[in-house]
């Protein structure tokens, strides 16, 4: 099929208060950005967590940086040590933190310093329920979050669960930035529907970058 955007510079749709969609701003990245998962996932693989409900999440998920999200038997929380390797959570590598970087930047949030990454894996059928990022201690900093591969349907509310939802394609190389007024705002992933995608084949892979730790 013709991509029209394929050469296509950078574009920004406003999303919510202190939301923005940067279409296509990883693109250029996005094969280094591959390899990194790649890296990241050597060191600790991808995994389906276990909710403290008994629920086992279709998406597959790992970490980089300083800590990582993960659940058990009481929660979910952020930890240094990833508890399926036993060892620290890879570094978060360059490609990303500058990606990181750029794009907060871009969006409006000049300082925003992640410790944090959270890796997702959608394969066909893989949805992340309407939830709020919440596990975070300090909300004056975003969020900021990559879609590469297969494109997915995101939901983005408001403050409360039955807030009406709009629902977007997020693309290969589509980041998604939020924080201020709509940091809490809810938000999930319709369930992946089948395709191969060139560079990622049949799945789709999310970054979420976040402040874990609180800092003055
Ligand atoms: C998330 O809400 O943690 C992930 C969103 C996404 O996969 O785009
Ligand atoms: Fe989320």
């Amino acid at each position: 099929m013709l991509d029209l955007f394929a050469d296509a510079e950078p574009w920004q749709e406003p999303l919510a208060p202190g939301a923005a969609i940067l279409r296509r701003f990883a693109l250029s990245r996005a094969a280094a950005l591959l390899e990194a998962i790649d890296d990241v996932a050597a060191a600790s693989p991808f995994r389906h967590m276990v909710t403290p409900g008994g629920y086992t999440m279709s998406v597959a998920m790992t970490n980089c940086g300083q800590l990582g999200w993960a659940t058990n038997a009481r929660g979910y929380l952020y930890a240094s040590v990833d508890p399926m390797t036993g060892t620290p959570w890879p570094p978060m590598p360059d490609v990303f933190q500058t990606l990181c970087r750029d794009a907060s930047a871009a969006a409006g949030y000049a300082d925003f310093r992640p410790d944090a990454c959270l890796v997702n894996r959608y394969a066909p059928g893989a949805k992340l329920s309407l939830h709020q990022d919440k596990d975070e201690p300090d909300l004056r900093a975003p969020i900021v979050s990559v879609s590469l591969g297969l494109p997915a349907v995101f939901q983005f509310g408001g403050l409360h669960r039955n807030d009406p939802l709009k629902r977007l394609m997020l693309e290969h190389g589509d980041v998604v930035v939020w924080g201020g007024e709509s940091r809490l705002f809810y938000h999930g992933i319709q369930p992946l529907k089948p395709g191969v995608h060139p560079q990622t084949g049949e799945y789709r892979y999310n970054l979420t970058f976040r402040q874990a730790s609180y800092s003055e």
